[in-house]
């Protein structure tokens, strides 16, 4: 795996961070994608990386990192699309559609965007593979339901271009991380570790990052959840008769 070269968007974050200096252990070279400055610069540093400044959740802003990513590596084998934000709001009373609807553009177009922007690059090297961070939340129900609609819309999203992306030779899977122990929680991380949540470790995800790469396999949603193993979720399938003789 030597010189091969990854993108994390939220780089700077908890699990961006943990996956940057872990495939930089193993040889990788990493370029950091985050908004915040000053942590970025740092968490890629201390990669040997590059940190590209920029809003990952816009098509302008990943046109931006994976054209500097190409400008210094020249390819592109691993994009880690890891920005998500908590919904800080709630179908009832005093739901906030503005809230929701930043979410929403949050976690769901950082993704679409990011396949996107990566798509001919990848495809012009013959492929390449990108990892999604979802949630457990993405197929399972949530007290943050908004929030998980969002995942299970980014869970489907990874399963659904699978087969798409693979005619080009880019495998595409989902990371679907419990509680991390990270700033995304660190409000509510003294609650959960009171109610008896396991939190996992952001360097636990970034094994699992590793790991679901590693097996060559599309289209899986792995499950990274305290006191359980790492492992694909077993979904069961639903059959649509004739649906493989339609294209698209
Ligand atoms: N922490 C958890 O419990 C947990 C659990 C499951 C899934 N996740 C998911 O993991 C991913 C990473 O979360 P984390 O816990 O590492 O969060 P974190 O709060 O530690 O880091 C988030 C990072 O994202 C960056 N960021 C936010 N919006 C951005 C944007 N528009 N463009 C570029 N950078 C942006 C922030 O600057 C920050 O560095 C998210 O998708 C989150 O939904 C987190």
């Amino acid at each position: 795996m030597t010189g091969q070269v990854l993108v994390v968007t939220a780089g700077a974050g908890g699990i961006g961070s943990a996956v940057a200096h872990r495939f930089r252990s193993r040889g990788w070279h990493v370029v950091i994608v985050d908004r915040d400055a000053g942590r970025g610069r740092a968490v890629a540093g201390g990669c040997d990386g590059l940190f590209v400044h920029t809003d990952a959740t816009t098509m302008a802003g990943c046109q931006e990192y994976v054209e500097a990513t190409l400008a210094r590596h020249g390819t592109l084998d691993l994009l880690h699309l890891n920005v998500g934000v908590l919904a800080g709001t709630a179908v009832g009373d005093g739901f906030d559609p503005q809230a929701y609807q930043s979410m929403m553009r949050t976690n769901v177009d950082s993704v679409v965007f990011g396949v996107q922007a990566a798509y001919a690059p990848m495809r012009a090297h013959g492929g390449g593979a990108v990892l999604v961070t979802a949630s457990t939340t993405g197929v399972r129900p949530s007290p943050d339901a908004l929030y998980s609609a969002s995942k299970h819309a980014v869970v489907g999203l990874a399963r659904s271009l699978a087969g798409p992306l693979g005619q080009v030779n880019i495998r595409i899977n989902a990371l679907c991380p419990g509680a991390v122990d990270t700033p995304m929680l660190a409000d509510r991380r003294d609650a959960l570790v009171r109610a008896g949540v396991g939190l996992v470790t952001p360097e636990e995800v970034a094994a699992a990052a590793e790991q679901a790469h590693a097996t060559g396999r599309t289209g899986e949603a792995w499950i990274v959840n305290a006191g359980h193993p790492v492992a694909p979720h077993p979904f069961t399938e639903v059959v649509i008769a004739g649906e493989e003789r339609i294209s698209r």
